[in-house]
């Protein structure tokens, strides 16, 4: 497949090439103006409404983004732009050999040739990421506690994170997991130390970060275990205290992980066996928060709830068959992208009512772009000595990829508010 013949289209949004068209445009520039602003004042656009511009209008489109919505540092939007094919300088910000990455999300090491899915930036259509600077990062978290609670993308997320950390450090031996345990998937609860900077940066798997455990006594037959939807997950009493705090959930909030495997919700003391799975997850999300305003310190830990991250199993659900090994590149066709998961909507309205309370909690809103990026999952290239037959994995994440960006984003946005744990 030829990618940059099927990648045309990205190609026009390209920032160095908008530029130099804005230089040739600027007086057609102002009669543009003018003709966007009375389609506002003719209310056939709502002023913001960035999709239908860039749909409709084409790179003008672009180049009013760049110079028109432009935020006051600290307040973009890094949720909406467009993923931009970058061959300039190397973009990955480490490399497969880091000694912290499982065998599960070493591609190239199992088996995939293809290296195009690691040419993709990130573009916000209102400004720029800053780039990420390890050695910066790791002065400003000296002593202190990064710390990630959630299921295996944020595993994911958490070794990305490491790998892309360690780049500061040159004697990787200085960083090791505090109890000598190996990163394995199997484990519920990792934490590397970064010698030089007395920081550790923590996992903690709560794949429903609520308590799961026993059925209530005399609960009927088919219930095996229960999510106990008013209790916070028992490693909550290691998250408190973090400086940096990055939740995530909601691979497991489906029938397959639950009701399938004799797993159902409970609240009081009493089974529900006809709640489902999304209320469940409503409500779990209702006591993360009250959680979080009882047990942190808002002066101290910097908060972060990640959005859901989308899989892209096509041809089949992930136990029917379902592929993505075809995919060379990102989605092209807006057409083809799936709405925003109601999972969303739950997490974003809890932070709204944590704001009401003078709490900032961010919301690192990364579904839309992540949507797009169909191409960056292990598929068939799963780690060494899974059978042939099995499942392609279409949810987790090829590392160096698509998690190192929510990563940036978390950089630049810890940036913006000044971070620093001194
Ligand atoms: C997440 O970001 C996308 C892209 O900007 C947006 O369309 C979506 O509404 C956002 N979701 C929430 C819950 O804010
Ligand atoms: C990264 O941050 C360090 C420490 O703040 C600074 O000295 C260095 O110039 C930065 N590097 C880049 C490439 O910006
Ligand atoms: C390391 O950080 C902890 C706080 O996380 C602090 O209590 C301790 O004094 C620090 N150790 C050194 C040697 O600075
Ligand atoms: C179970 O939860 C649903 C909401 O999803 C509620 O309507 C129903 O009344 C609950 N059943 C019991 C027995 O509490
Ligand atoms: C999609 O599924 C059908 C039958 O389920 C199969 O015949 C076809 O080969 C599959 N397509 C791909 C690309 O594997």
């Amino acid at each position: 497949m030829d990618l940059q013949a099927s990648n045309q289209p990205q190609k026009l949004h390209n920032f160095p090439f908008s530029f130099l068209i804005r230089k040739e445009l600027r007086y057609g520039l102002s009669f543009f103006l003018l003709l966007v602003s009375s389609l506002f004042i003719l209310r056939l656009v709502t002023p913001f409404d960035s999709q239908f511009l860039s749909d409709h209008l084409g790179f003008l489109s672009q180049i009013l983004q760049n110079n028109n919505h432009k935020l006051s540092p600290g307040t973009c939007d890094y949720s909406y732009g467009r993923w931009i094919r970058d061959e300039t300088h190397p973009l990955q910000p480490y490399t497969e050999d880091c000694p912290f990455l499982d065998p599960g999300f070493r591609c190239s090491q199992s088996g995939r040739k293809d290296e195009g899915y690691r040419r993709w930036r990130w573009q916000p259509a209102g400004c720029d990421v800053l780039r990420f600077n390890a050695s910066d990062f790791l002065e400003r978290s000296r002593n202190g506690r990064i710390v990630f609670a959630g299921d295996s993308i944020g595993r994911n997320q958490w070794e990305s994170m490491l790998c892309m950390l360690a780049e500061g450090v040159s004697k990787k031996s200085r960083i090791y997991e505090v109890n000598g345990n190996p990163i394995t998937k199997h484990r519920g609860f990792l934490s590397m130390r970064f010698q030089d900077y007395n920081l550790t940066v923590e996992y903690y798997r709560a794949p429903f970060l609520l308590v799961v455990g026993h059925p209530p006594k005399n609960s009927p037959s088919p219930v095996r275990t229960t999510v106990k939807l008013d209790q916070i997950h028992w490693y909550s009493e290691k998250w408190v205290g973090a400086d940096v705090l990055i939740f995530s959930a909601g691979h497991w909030w489906n029938k397959d992980k639950t009701a399938k495997m004799g797993c159902y919700f409970e609240e009081d003391g009493k089974v529900n066996l006809t709640m489902g799975v999304m209320e469940a997850f409503r409500r779990s999300i209702q006591t993360w928060k009250s959680w979080v305003l009882k047990n942190l310190d808002p002066e101290r830990t910097q908060v972060f709830f990640r959005s859901y991250s989308p899989v892209h199993y096509r041809n089949g659900t992930w136990n029917e068959g379902g592929l993505c090994d075809t995919y060379l590149g990102p989605e092209t066709d807006y057409k083809n992208l799936e709405a925003d998961p109601v999972n969303n909507l739950y997490i974003s309205e809890s932070i709204k009512q944590l704001e009401y309370e003078n709490w900032k909690v961010q919301f690192l809103n990364i579904t839309y772009l992540t949507e797009f990026r169909k191409d960056g999952h292990p598929s068939k290239y799963r780690e060494p000595g899974t059978p042939a037959d099995a499942p392609q994995d279409c949810s987790h994440w090829c590392l160096p990829g698509v998690p190192d960006t929510w990563n940036e984003l978390i950089y630049a946005t810890l940036l913006a508010k000044g971070f620093g744990t001194k």
